[in-house]
């Protein structure tokens, strides 16, 4: 079960099993990040919860890593596990929530937890990182955030009006509580990584159709208004600015 209660096997209540087609589309992750999650995982085993079609697990495992690959939304699993297997990486496909994910014990240098974490319990998958992790392992979570500027500030506000559920994605407790039940109090440390990107319009409408919030929400009608405002929007703001901000924490276990 996932934070909302829900089953691996109930398909339909994934809402990531209705992007997987187009999730390729999301901008990946900066190289200088990869290099570093890398280091980390000190040549050996990854575990990435809520892994979605790769966009870290497949870089990691080019690198050499051995990756377990934990996703719940099959959809998403799929897509990953075709590319893994067109390259021939070793990447083990994993369909289980990162609450309880049933890989065994003391298995992983890393556990990753990449854009995910707002959507995790962060008591049980604590718990489950503890498991996971080999002593001097290393949890690692990324979170991503978009610079503010007028476009950005105009989209968020046609997002808000849109959709009035899109879901914060500020949780710094989860973060504090995470750490706390994985490591206890060892100390983490932050690093930071930022990549600048500017979208066509064309992969300004890819990349909203790629946000839960969006399509599965609003239907189609209703997306293709909000992609043609936000385009508009990007015109009279001086283009579809989408500079990303990384932030890295992590500790490792003793
Ligand atoms: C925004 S995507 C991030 C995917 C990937 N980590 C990345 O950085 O590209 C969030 C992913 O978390 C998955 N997810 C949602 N709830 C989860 C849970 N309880 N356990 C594991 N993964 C979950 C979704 O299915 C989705 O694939």
């Amino acid at each position: 079960m996932g934070r909302r209660g829900v089953s691996v096997d109930e398909e339909d209540r994934w809402v990531f099993n209705r992007l997987a087609h187009g999730y390729g589309h999301r901008p990946g992750y900066p190289e200088a990040l990869v290099e570093r999650l890398s280091e980390l995982a000190q040549g050996g085993e990854v575990v990435d919860l809520g892994a979605g079609t790769g966009h870290l697990a497949l870089p990691l495992a080019r690198r050499g890593l051995g990756v377990r690959a934990v996703e719940p939304a099959r959809r998403m699993l799929e897509v990953l596990a075709v590319r893994a297997r067109a390259e021939g990486l070793g990447v083990e496909a994993v369909h289980a929530v990162a609450e309880r994910t049933g890989v065994s014990d003391e298995v992983a240098d890393l556990v990753l937890i990449a854009d995910v974490l707002h959507w995790l319990d962060p008591e049980q998958v604590g718990a489950e990182a503890r498991r996971l992790l080999r002593p001097g392992g290393a949890l690692a979570v990324v979170e991503v955030a978009l610079e503010d500027n007028p476009f950005q500030r105009a989209l968020t506000e046609l997002l808000a009006q849109a959709n009035p559920k899109a879901r914060s994605r500020s949780r710094s407790s989860a973060l504090a509580q995470l750490f706390a039940i994985a490591l206890g109090e060892r100390p983490h440390q932050v690093e930071r990584f930022a990549v600048p990107l500017a979208l066509t319009p064309e992969q300004l409408e890819q990349v909203l159709r790629t946000h839960s919030f969006v399509a599965p929400a609003l239907g189609e009608v209703g997306t293709a208004a909000l992609v043609a405002r936000a385009v508009s929007l990007a015109a009279v703001h001086g283009g579809a600015r989408w500079d990303r901000r990384f932030t890295l924490t992590w500790a490792r276990a003793g």
